[in-house]
Parts: structure tokens; C-alpha cells; sequence
């Protein structure tokens, strides 16, 4: 029985390039959707799992300082914003983390979401951890990362949150070979990453969600370059498969895509149609544009 998962980390030092301009200067992960920007879904999942400690591996310099102000506003700023009105004081302590919570670690170069891995390794030590992609924004209860952590403490080994994708989108995804299966866990015979749709083994794609051992920083240390040139983190555990239990978990809820336009605008609408002080304007909103459109 493997044991709870205190560590996760949140790769957040890609460059976002499918975002210009908006991602100019502004890091991916604090766009928003509705009021909180997209890290803060990611952190609140990991931290209802029962997450301790959030290791960020963050990018450029001017990137990595937005971030660490969002995450721990800067005295001065507070303080304006508490003197302009007091009222003000939950909506700005709701993103707060208690003093230790967060640490940072630098990934000098974007050489791809396995190296940025990679480079929490001593934050991370020798104990499974989860990894967060906080551009997947998980709609679920119970959160996302716990699903997985629960598969974990059943089978142990690697557990990697997956979804069935479209045939003609397996190139966008690593895609698993699946082996036996049991509601909703798969084994995983093999991973390969980016596929043509000819060439996938399925339609079960790897979403931004994983409880990993700590094994997976040898493989990775490798240095091995794969689809695009990068440090794929699928390749690095596929290596692992074979060498202790490996899975692909479907996670139940709902996922939304952020790291493209197309899923960002769908979370922002799809989130606003659930919490019913948004809903009616924004039907009545879409409903006077759409009459427009006609
Ligand atoms: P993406 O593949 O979405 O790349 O990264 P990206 O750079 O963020 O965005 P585009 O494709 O240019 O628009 C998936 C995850 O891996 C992280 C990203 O921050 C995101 O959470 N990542 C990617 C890194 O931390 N470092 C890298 O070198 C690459």
C-alpha cells in the first residue's frame, strides 16, 4: 500500500507563445478565468487533496516575479488595497498560503515540461509526488489530484490522470497503450507522445495530472530529447513502465483545456454558467451577441 503524497509540483516556466501578445510579459498561468487567475484552481485542487508542500518551477525572471507576488502579495500593495476599502480583505487573503507552503526553483531554460520536472528534484527528494499543469484546469469533486492520489494508494506505482481524446487530436497528447482494465483504472503497456492518429495505440490521452515516483528524476536526467525537440516527461516514464506498477486513471469531472483559446473561453463560460450570480447575465449577454451574429 503506497503512502500519502505531501509534495506536488506545478511546472509553470513554458512560454505560452499560443497566448500573444497576451502572454507578452504576463506568465500563462495568471490568466484568468472569472475572478482567480488559473494557478489558484490548480493550487486550491492540490491543496484539498491534502498537498503540504507546492514546489513552482518557474521561468523567466520577470515571470517568476509576477508569480511569486500573485502568491505572496507584497506588503505595500496590500496595504493600499486594504485602505481603499476594508471590505476588500476576503477576496484578497482567499489566494493567501500559510508562511512555507510555496517554495520556487528555477528552470534556467525552456527545454520542455520533463526538465522542468527534472528540476524540482531536490525539492522533490526520494517520496512519490503529484504534478499539477495548472493549464488544465480540472472541474471536479473530489478534486482531480486526489482521484489519483486515492488510485495510488491502491496500486501504488505511477498513476497518470487520462482521457479519451479524438482520434484526429492523438498528435496533441501522449497517448497510452493500455493494457487490463478495471473501472477506471487502465495499465499502461506503453506511452508514446504525440502519435499521428494512424500510429496511436488509442484514444487515451495524458491529461495535466500525475502522482509519480521519484525514479521518474533518473530517467529524465538522461537528457534525452524527444517530440519537438524537447525533454518530454511522457518519454522519461515510459521508460519507467515494467519497472513498478504503472496506470492511467480516468478522472471523473470535468476538463478544460487552458492552454489553448478555444478551452479558455469554455472554462470561463462553462464556470460562470454554474455559479448562479453569473449565470443570468452571462445568458443574457451571450443571447444579445448572438442575436447579432445572426
Ligand atoms: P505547454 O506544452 O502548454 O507549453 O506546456 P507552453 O510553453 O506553456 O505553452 P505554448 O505551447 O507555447 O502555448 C505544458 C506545461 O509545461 C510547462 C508549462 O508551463 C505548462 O504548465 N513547461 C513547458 C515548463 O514548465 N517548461 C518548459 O520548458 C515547457
Amino acid at each position: 500500500m503506497a503512502g500519502a503524497i505531501r509534495k506536488a509540483v506545478f511546472p509553470v516556466a513554458g512560454l505560452g507563445t499560443r497566448f500573444l501578445p497576451a502572454t507578452r510579459a504576463l506568465p500563462k498561468e495568471l490568466l484568468p478565468v472569472l475572478d482567480r487567475p488559473l494557478i489558484d484552481y490548480a493550487i486550491a485542487e492540490a491543496r484539498e487533496a491534502g498537498i503540504e508542500r507546492l514546489i513552482f518551477v518557474t521561468g523567466l525572471e520577470a515571470n517568476a516575479d509576477m508569480l511569486k507576488s500573485h502568491l505572496n502579495l507584497p506588503g505595500d500593495r496590500r496595504a493600499v488595497l486594504e485602505a481603499k476599502d476594508p471590505e476588500l480583505g476576503p477576496a484578497l487573503a482567499a489566494a493567501d498560503l500559510p508562511p512555507g507552503v510555496a517554495v520556487f526553483v528555477t528552470q534556467e531554460e525552456p527545454l520542455g515540461l520533463g526538465h522542468a520536472v527534472w528540476c524540482a528534484r531536490e525539492l522533490v527528494g526520494d517520496e512519490p509526488f503529484a504534478v499539477l499543469l495548472p493549464d488544465d484546469l480540472m472541474d471536479a469533486d473530489p478534486p482531480a489530484i486526489g482521484q489519483l492520489i486515492g488510485a495510488h494508494g491502491t496500486t501504488g506505482g505511477n498513476v497518470v490522470a487520462v482521457e479519451e481524446v479524438s482520434r484526429e487530436d492523438t498528435a496533441r497528447y501522449g497517448i497510452l497503450d493500455p493494457g487490463e482494465v478495471a473501472g477506471g483504472l487502465v495499465e499502461a503497456k506503453g506511452l508514446v507522445e504525440k502519435p499521428a492518429p494512424e500510429d496511436a495505440p488509442s484514444t487515451l490521452g495524458l491529461i495535466g495530472r500525475y502522482v509519480l515516483l521519484p525514479g521518474v528524476f533518473a530517467e529524465l536526467g538522461r537528457f534525452e530529447r524527444g517530440a519537438g525537440g524537447e525533454i518530454q516527461l511522457t518519454d522519461a516514464m515510459a521508460r519507467m513502465i515494467g519497472t513498478a506498477p504503472f496506470h492511467g486513471f480516468k478522472t471523473l469531472g470535468r476538463r478544460y483545456d487552458c492552454g489553448t483559446k478555444a478551452g479558455l473561453i469554455a472554462a470561463q463560460i462553462g464556470l460562470a454558467l454554474k455559479d448562479p450570480a453569473l449565470r443570468g447575465g452571462v445568458q443574457e449577454n451571450l443571447r444579445s451577441a448572438g442575436r447579432e451574429w445572426e
